[in-house]
Formats: structure tokens, C-alpha cells, sequence
């Protein structure tokens, strides 16, 4: 229908207006009766739904309908699987139509700058182009059926302690590479209904009144069409916040800051045609979804299913010394609760009230040789002897141990983050007790964030199985026995231990959180220290292999608007049908700026049987090449050679060829006083100026070929390199303090070099 959204805001009053930005409850957005415009509902997910009938909460505490449990995003981004999150997002967009909900809370794309952060399991990825495909997709697949999406937590909501308070604070360049990217992505390709600012300060500013955030980089920039709402309860000043960006509250403040509204209009300290807007802006979400009401079909019983092929095709193969898979002929001892209570979903706001939970130990109820002990409790960090004693009995007349271990609910959640990266020690003792008399011991780990495992140079085989979702337990034993081969890979490193994360010594700290590893987060930092870890970005194994052959580029040379077509055939070499994650790396070798060693750019999810061959297809631009430049306000990929890399892992490189890049972006020239002679040297712009320079300072100190005899030993300790390096370091006032030029020579001078573009 179309709709004339600013006649019908001529018809509301003030306090009409002002109440449409804030809710009316937990979870409703007021209506105006007489107007025909609805109340509509907003609801927690985004793996499942949390749609809350009476008592709100936004901390996961009172019930919610029963719905499925989707795996959460710290699994599903290990899919690597653009389709796969489409079709995810389907589901819960049907849902969400079928439950009369509007707007679905999530995806929640924050990067994981540290393995502490309680929210970890919410989010996607250390990697901000993985984390931004993963969200375009699955926002597409729910906004198919004209429920929106909230991306949250806009921007750098990256802890939980002092959530609601804490600035993190970043430079421009780490933010705009890093931080804001999954966002620009999903805005991009994908226009949320809208865009859920975060808690915390950026740079001093409250997210929720940031106008650089939520309208420059947003609106202006990335060309976002909704409506920005508030996390719940990051409303500090509401007018300001208005005039920032932030068109909705939620929930509601009791009217209170309707009122702050209200008064700023009437005292002329908000223009109301930004309020005005701000409503069309609302509205026009609203009647998005109720013009679209549809009766939508969904059967609990088909999601499950689903959540279960999510889960399998994303859980991480981490270990494999010819263990895997089990055989039913076997005997099998399962040792640890998590087989009977698997861990599969984490606590807060996105807690999914489960129609149903499977184990994996349900599973094998019909395989006599598989037998379960306890071994240790999945609830708290208490070693019982007997418990303990009776596992080890029982493992030792094992052909093969599954163990299943993992992170207690209290461990990790929304609201507080981890102190340490450890299993409960009573795990890692029974896991060690075990490993001592029985080698062929496979350990599968749940948990929304990585763990040290003191074990795993004497495991032989490792599931990271995260956080499944309710099938947890079918898609586990399904991998485990092989009846499906496992696909997914790391969407985050995993590094030995807490204390080689780059945001170590500054994660957490007070009210200022600096973060002083830049733009070296995850793989890009354990690259450039060349740091060994435990598994890196990317990484995970098939019961099958591949190869990898014939790179081919469409072209060799490329230039600002151009792009270039990278393709490679990928060859199942091993006796099961399998899927393989190809990943393309750029590795930029101008030296135009410090950057990571490489930085995805594309990704690919090949199915083969075995002997088959496909081809994965890549587009690169521009941007694919860039980093962000402060200077220019813009993406800036310098002219010059470029690696792509083609790889299995970020660090299992396959193939790799040589681009060149042309580009007519210039930077500009801030030229000053103490501008050094080096810059002036490497612009071509100024090089005739810098060379000029450099005759005058070797006429006054002599350049190699006038020495006398005496000199000569003293000169031979200074190379033309050192000599280069030193004058290429020397501000342009020195030729004044040295006397080369005039003090008008000099002004002239600059005054030259300043006119040029
Ligand atoms: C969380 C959001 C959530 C909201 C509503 C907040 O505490 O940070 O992610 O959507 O509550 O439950």
C-alpha cells in the first residue's frame, strides 16, 4: 500500500509524536488508534524466538513461548555458508510472521576482540568481512517476509563489564577496518528494517547520541533507510539522542523522556521536523511489516530439522589421528554430562525457551557397545572422585573415549565476562586421567568461546561443536559416527592461551577501554607476531580431502573502478562426499601503509563427491585492496602489487598470484615546515623539491665524491644508505637552520609546494 507517511504526521500532535520514538512496553511500539496505526511487536532472538507473552525481561529471565534453538552465531558463522544463512533467516522470518512479530532483535555482528567476552557466543567473528556476509545473508532470508531485523549493537560493544557505561576507545582507522565493517556490509546489501545501538561510549560519545555513528557513518555514508532503536535502557539524554540519529527508545522510559521531547520542541531547542522525521522514519518500518501481514506456515518439527543441518554443517573438526569416525562395531565409552545435558545455547537476552533438547546420548540409545559414565558434573567446577574413578575404570576396556566437556552455563554469559580462558578444572583433570591410560580419546567441546586445552597434544580427536542449538545431539553424533562429514571451520582463532590475545593488557579496563592493538585483532595480530596458536582463523577438517589447482585471474591489471574475476578448481581427493571452505586472502606488498600480512576477502562453500572438480569464483574491487585512509576520509588502496591468496586456512596457502593496481586517488599533501625531506623524496608530486633539497645539504656536507684522504675513513662508516636515511628524516626547516636557503627563499618555497594538488 502506498502510503502518504507525512499527511498522516500533519494529522498527530506533539505528544502523539514524541510517544511514537519510544516503546510502549518491553516489547511494543505504541500505536495511534484513531490514525490506524498499529502497535506492533519487537522480540529477542536472532537463533530462534524469544517472544515474551507476559512478564518482559531483556536479561533472559521469565519465559518466553516455546520456539526452536537455532544454533547462535558463534556456530553458525563457522558455516562459511551464505545460503545456508539465507535459508536460516527464512525460517525464523516465517516464524516471526506466524507470531505476529515485527522485528526480530538481532544479528548480532560486535567483533571478538578478546575469547573473554561474555557475549562471544552471539557473535560471528574475529573478522569483520566473514561477520558482515554472514549477517547480509541471514537478514535477506528474514526480511524476505517483511519482518525487519535490529543489527546490533552499533558500534564497538565488544565486553560486557561496564557494558552500559565503558567508551571504547579506538582510532578512526581500527574503527572503520574493523569494527564497523560487518555493519556496512549488512546496511549495504542488505537495508535491516534497523539498527540497534549499543550501551557503551565511542570515543566519549554515548553510541545512543553519536551523530558521527548514527548519522554521518549510517544515513550519510552507508545509506540506511530505518530506524535506529536504542539497546534497552541506552537512552542517557533523549534530545540529544533525537537529534543524533536515534528515532526509537526501547523500551519506553514511563513517558518520562516523551516529555523531555516534548519540551524541547516547545523551547525551540529541537527543531520539530526532526522529531517529523524521525516518526516517518518509524512509521514507515511499521507499515512495512503490518501492510505485509501473511499467513506464514511453519512447523516446529522442519525447523528442528534445520537447526540441525546448521549445526552439522558448522561445527569445527579440529583433530583428527585417524580416530574419527566411530565405528557402531566399536566399543565406545561417552564419558562427561554434557552427553546426557548438552550446552547449546548461552544466557541473556537470547535465551530460546526450547520446544525440545536432543542429546547426543539419546542418539546412541539403540548401540549396545556405546556406554556412558558421568565422569564430571556439566554444572559447576567440582571434582568427585568416585565420579572420576568410575570413568577411568571404564575407559580403560574402551576401543575408543568420547569426551564430552565444555563451559557451565555460569561461565560465560550475557552481562559478565570471563576472567580466564580455562575448562572447569575438574574437567581437565578426569580428561587427563583418562588420557593417561587410554590413547584413542576424542574430546568434543561445548562452549561460546575458545578454551585452553592443557590436554590436546595427546587428544586424538577434537569437535568444537560450540554452541549447537536443540539438535545439538543428533548433529554431534551424526559427525562422530560419519554419517555426515564435517564442514565447518573457524570463524576466530584459537590461541594457546589468554595471554596471547592482543587485547590482553587492555581488555576490560574501566571506564576507558583503549584499544591499543588497532587493527591487529585475531588473525591479524597472531600473522604479523608470528605467533603459533593452538588453531588458526579459518581452519577445520573433513573425513575427506581436497586439492587445489588452476588459478586463474581474469586479468593481471586493475584499476579504481575496475574489478578482477579470481577463479580456482577444487578437487575432492579423498572416498566421501565432503564440502570444502575456499577462502581468498589479499596480502598488499605496496608498503603504502602498516597493514596485516593478509585479510579475507572472499569466501566460497564447495559440495563434492568424491573425484569431482569445481570451481570457485571470486570478484575483487577496489575496496577488496583498501584500507582506510584518515588523510583522505576514504577507502585507499595505493597503486602497486598485491598478493591474492588462495587458502584452506588463514594459514594453509594454496595457491597465490600477483596482481597490479592502478589508482588516481591522490592523497593530499599537508605540507609544513616540519614536513621531512623523505616524504617530499617518495611523492612524485614533490620529489623534484626534495631532490633539490638534497643537493643543497650534500654541497654543505659534501656528498662522496669530493672527500679528501682524510675524511675518508670516517666516511666509509657512513653508507649512502645511512646518510639517504638521516637527510630523509631531516623537517624542511633545516635547510633555514642550516642556512641553505634565504628565510623568503624558504616561504617562497612553501608557499609553492603548497599549490600543489
Ligand atoms: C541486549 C540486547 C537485547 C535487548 C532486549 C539487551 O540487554 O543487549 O541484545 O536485544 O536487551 O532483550
Amino acid at each position: 500500500m502506498n502510503r502518504n507517511l507525512k499527511e498522516l504526521i500533519s494529522q498527530m500532535t506533539l505528544e502523539e509524536k514524541a510517544g511514537m520514538c519510544s516503546g510502549l512496553d518491553f516489547w511494543h511500539l505504541k500505536g495511534v488508534e484513531r490514525l490506524g496505526i498499529p502497535s506492533v511487536m519487537v522480540s529477542d532472538g536472532p537463533h530462534g524466538l524469544r517472544k515474551q507473552d507476559e512478564k518482559g525481561d531483556h536479561l533472559g529471565i521469565n519465559d518466553s513461548i516455546k520456539a526452536v534453538c537455532f544454533p547462535p552465531a558463534v556456530l553458525s558463522a563457522c558455516s562459511f555458508d551464505r545460503e545456508l544463512m539465507h535459508t536460516f533467516g527464512d525460517a525464523i522470518g516465517k516464524e516471526a510472521q506466524a507470531n505476529d512479530l515485527s522485528v526480530v532483535l538481532g544479528p548480532a555482528v560486535n567483533i571478538k576482540r578478546s575469547p573473554l567476552c561474555g557475549r562471544n557466543f552471539e557473535y560471528y567473528s574475529e573478522d569483520p568481512y566473514l561477520a558482515g556476509e554472514t549477517a547480509a545473508a541471514f537478514i535477506q532470508g528474514v526480511q524476505e517476509h517483511h519482518v525487519g531485523t535490529s543489527i546490533k549493537h552499533f558500534a564497538a560493544n565488544n565486553q560486557e563489564y561496564n557494558r552500559m557505561s565503558c567508551s571504547s576507545n579506538a582510532d578512526e582507522r581500527t574503527l572503520r577496518e574493523i569494527y564497523l565493517p560487518a555493519f556496512e556490509t549488512a546496511v549495504k546489501k542488505s537495508q535491516p528494517y534497523t539498527v540497534m545501538c549499543s550501551y557503551n561510549k565511542v570515543n566519549g560519545t554515548f553510541a545512543s547520541e553519536n551523530p558521527w555513528l548514527l548519522t554521518d557513518v549510517l544515513r550519510d555514508e552507508w545509506g540506511f533507510e530505518g530506524y535506529v532503536m536504542s539497546d534497552w535502557g541506552a537512552v542517557n539524554e533523549r534530545a540529544a539522542g533525537l537529534k543524533a540519529g536515534l528515532e526509537l527508545e526501547m523500551p519506553g522510559s514511563g513517558g518520562v523522556n516523551d516529555q523531555e521531547i516534548i519540551a524541547a520542541v516547545k523551547n525551540n531547542t529541537l527543531d520539530e521536523a526532526v522529531l517529523d522525521q524521525a516518526v516517518e522514519r518509524i512509521l514507515r518500518i511499521i507499515f512495512e511489516y503490518a501492510d505485509h501481514r501473511e499467513v506464514r506456515e511453519f512447523t516446529l518439527e522442519a525447523d528442528h530439522a534445520l537447526a540441525k543441518k546448521i549445526a552439522e554443517e558448522s561445527m569445527v573438526l579440529l583433530k583428527n589421528d585417524s580416530v574419527l569416525p566411530l565405528s557402531e562395531e566399536e566399543k565406545i565409552v561417552f564419558v562427561g554430562e554434557f552427553a546426557s545435558r548438552p550446552r547449546y545455547q548461552g544466557g541473556g537476552s537470547s535465551h530460546i525457551n526450547s520446544f525440545r533438547v536432543s542429546s547426543v546420548l539419546d542418539q546412541v540409545s539403540n548401540l549396545p557397545n556405546v556406554t556412558y559414565v558421568k565422569g564430571f558434573s556439566c554444572t559447576d567446577d567440582v571434582y568427585e572422585e568416585a565420579l572420576a574413578k568410575e570413568a577411568v575404570e571404564a575407559c580403560k576396556q574402551a576401543d575408543k573415549v568420547v569426551i564430552f566437556a565444555g563451559l557451565p552455563d555460569s561461565f560465560e554469559s550475557e552481562g559478565y565476562d570471563r576472567r580466564h580462558m580455562r575448562l572447569p578444572d575438574c574437567q581437565n583433570r578426569v580428561i587427563k586421567e583418562i588420557l593417561a591410560l587410554q590413547p584413542d580419546t576424542i574430546v568434543v567441546l561445548h562452549n561460546g568461546s575458545p578454551v585452553e586445552m592443557p590436554w590436546l597434544d595427546d587428544v586424538k580427536g577434537l569437535l568444537e561443536a560450540y554452541l549447537g542449538g536443540q539438535a545439538v545431539g543428533e548433529a554431534v553424533a551424526d559427525l562422530l559416527f560419519g554419517r555426515v562429514n564435517p564442514s565447518g571451520k573457524l570463524a576466530e582463532t584459537i590461541p594457546y592461551k589468554l595471554s596471547d590475545n592482543p587485547s590482553h593488557l587492555s581488555f576490560g579496563d574501566g571506564e576507558n577501554v583503549e584499544y591499543r592493538e588497532g587493527i591487529f585483532v585475531g588473525y591479524r595480530y597472531y600473522d604479523a607476531k608470528e605467533m603459533p596458536v593452538a588453531f588458526p582463523f579459518g581452519y577445520g577438517l573433513s573425513y575427506t580431502t581436497f586439492t587445489y589447482s588452476n588459478l586463474k585471474l581474469d586479468k593481471k591489471e586493475m584499476s579504481d573502478d575496475g574489478s578482477i574475476t579470481v577463479t580456482v578448481d577444487v578437487t575432492n581427493t579423498g572416498t566421501m562426499e565432503g564440502r570444502e571452505i575456499v577462502q581468498l586472502y589479499v596480502h598488499d606488498l605496496t608498503g603504502a601503509a602498516r597493514r596485516p600480512l593478509k585479510e579475507l576477502k572472499g569466501y566460497e562453500k564447495l559440495s563434492l563427491k568424491p573425484g569431482e572438480t569445481k570451481t570457485a569464483s571470486f570478484t575483487l574491487d577496489y575496496r577488496s585492496f583498501a584500507w582506510y585512509n584518515t588523510k583522505l576520509q576514504d577507502w585507499y588502496a595505493a597503486s602497486g602489487d598485491y598478493e591474492i591468496l588462495i587458502a584452506a586456512s588463514s594459514k594453509d596457502i594454496r595457491l597465490s598470484e600477483k596482481i597490479h593496481l592502478t589508482t588516481k586517488k591522490v592523497l593530499p599533501l599537508n605540507i609544513h615546515a616540519n614536513t621531512t625531506l623523505g616524504e617530499l623524496l617518495s611523492d612524485p608530486r614533490t620529489e623534484r623539491f626534495g631532490l633539490e633539497f638534497k643537493n643543497r645539504m650534500d654541497q654543505l656536507f659534501g656528498s662522496g665524491s669530493e672527500k679528501d684522504e682524510q675524511n675518508e675513513n670516517a666516511d666509509k662508516a657512513v653508507s649512502d644508505d645511512m646518510s639517504m636515511a638521516m637527510i630523509a628524516s631531516m623537517p624542511i626547516r633545516n635547510v633555514l637552520n642550516f642556512g641553505l636557503y634565504s628565510k623568503d627563499e624558504f616561504d617562497k618555497l612553501l608557499n609553492e609546494l603548497n599549490k600543489i594538488k
